[in-house]
């Protein structure tokens, strides 16, 4: 399969980049290495350095290498900066989605896979949380996701677009080549690991949450397991595939949640640091942040019985151990 991958220099899209060409796939990055490196796409890939935003390049771009199916993970995903400022999160991720829907359309590539998120779900109605759950995202962020995933419904329905939307829960983990390195970092395993490497305290945010040991829980995937799920959803999008709709004519794109489908507190994950790195991280407890959940688990079942996907690496040990393991052999990132 001849595959773009938008955002392929980035974390989760080098991974998949990484897998689907160990599968044999052919692939050509779109990056604008707004957050991406340059150094996390592999030779073997082709670069085109642009936005995916920019309908024109990017038919020139579909028809020049005979681009089959569409991997859209590029994105701004901060959850605070979307609220900071809506209107770039709005221009990117809906303007840019539909441009890159528009070139989709003009270059007659009808097959996508869409990097949606947990965050579509906001304050869920059900633990775990099904697709099924009403979609009431409480940041711009996840509602800039909400409305390209509804884009790409309509764009099934009037023009036979087939797609495949994964929503994932906390993404975490590394291969060998390819880990997580963002600046600043928002993410919790990566910030506990760089805390630990610099000796500096890390705060939680909220101790007193109905759970356990009143932290949050959440449910977190391993980004090689995710790569996986890439794979399946972008061969459920070939043209005989009855997942995503018959072979001519109005095209349901299949939703499926992506976690392990079950949680770990902040706590367990802090413990879990400790244990892998053997340091021991000063715990502060600051405030509650507003609008965290104190449970988010995926309900994965579905994704299990039409991607016939299940994690593989789904404990704590292994997605901090391997997060771990690529910043030992990559101490200046992918510089
Ligand atoms: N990391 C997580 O835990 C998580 C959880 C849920 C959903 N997601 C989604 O997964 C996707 C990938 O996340 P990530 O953690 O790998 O992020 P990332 O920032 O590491 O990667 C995003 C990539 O997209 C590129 N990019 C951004 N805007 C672009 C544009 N206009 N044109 C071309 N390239 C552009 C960036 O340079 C970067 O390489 C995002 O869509 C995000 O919303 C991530």
């Amino acid at each position: 399969m001849r595959v773009l991958v938008t955002g392929g220099a980035g974390y989760i899209g080098s991974v998949s980049v990484e897998l689907l060409l160990q599968m044999g796939h052919d692939v050509t990055v779109l990056d604008d290495l707004s957050t991406g490196h340059r150094g996390a796409v592999s030779g073997r890939a082709h670069l085109e350095v642009g936005s995916y935003g920019s309908t024109d390049k990017v038919v020139a771009l579909l028809e020049k290498s005979k681009i089959e199916a569409v991997l859209h993970c590029a994105s701004k995903a901060i959850v605070g900066d979307s609220m900071k400022d809506p209107g770039a999160y709005y221009s990117e991720n809906v303007g840019g989605g539909i441009a890159l829907l528009e070139a989709m359309r003009t270059a007659k590539v009808r097959r996508i896979v869409f990097s949606s998120t947990a965050a579509v779900y906001g304050l869920p109605d059900n633990t775990p949380i099904p697709e099924t759950d009403p979609l009431r995202p409480t940041n711009a962020y996840g509602e800039t996701k909400r409305v390209l995933e509804s884009a790409i419904g309509w764009y099934g329905q009037a023009y036979g677009m087939r797609g495949v939307i994964l929503r994932y829960f906390n993404v975490a983990g590394a291969t060998m080549e390819h880990g997580e390195q963002h600046t600043p970092e928002s993410h919790l395993i990566p910030s506990l690991l760089e805390a630990a490497a610099e000796g500096r305290p890390v705060t939680l945010f909220g101790d007193d949450y109905p759970t356990p040991d009143g932290t949050c829980i959440r449910d977190y995937i391993h980004v090689e397991d995710l790569a996986w799920a890439h794979l399946r959803g972008l061969e459920a999008t070939a043209p005989t595939d009855t997942r995503t709709g018959p072979q001519s004519g109005p095209c349901e794109p299949l939703i499926c949640n992506l976690g392990n489908g079950r949680g770990f507190s902040n706590r367990q994950v802090v413990n879990a640091v400790e244990v892998v790195t053997r340091h021991s991280l000063g715990l502060k407890i600051g405030p509650r942040r507003a609008g965290d959940p104190p449970v988010l688990i995926a309900a994965p079942d579905k994704a299990h019985d039409k991607l016939a996907w299940k994690s593989r690496l789904g404990s704590l040990e292994e997605m901090i151990g391997s997060a771990w393991e690529w910043r030992q052999t990559h101490p200046s990132g992918y510089r």
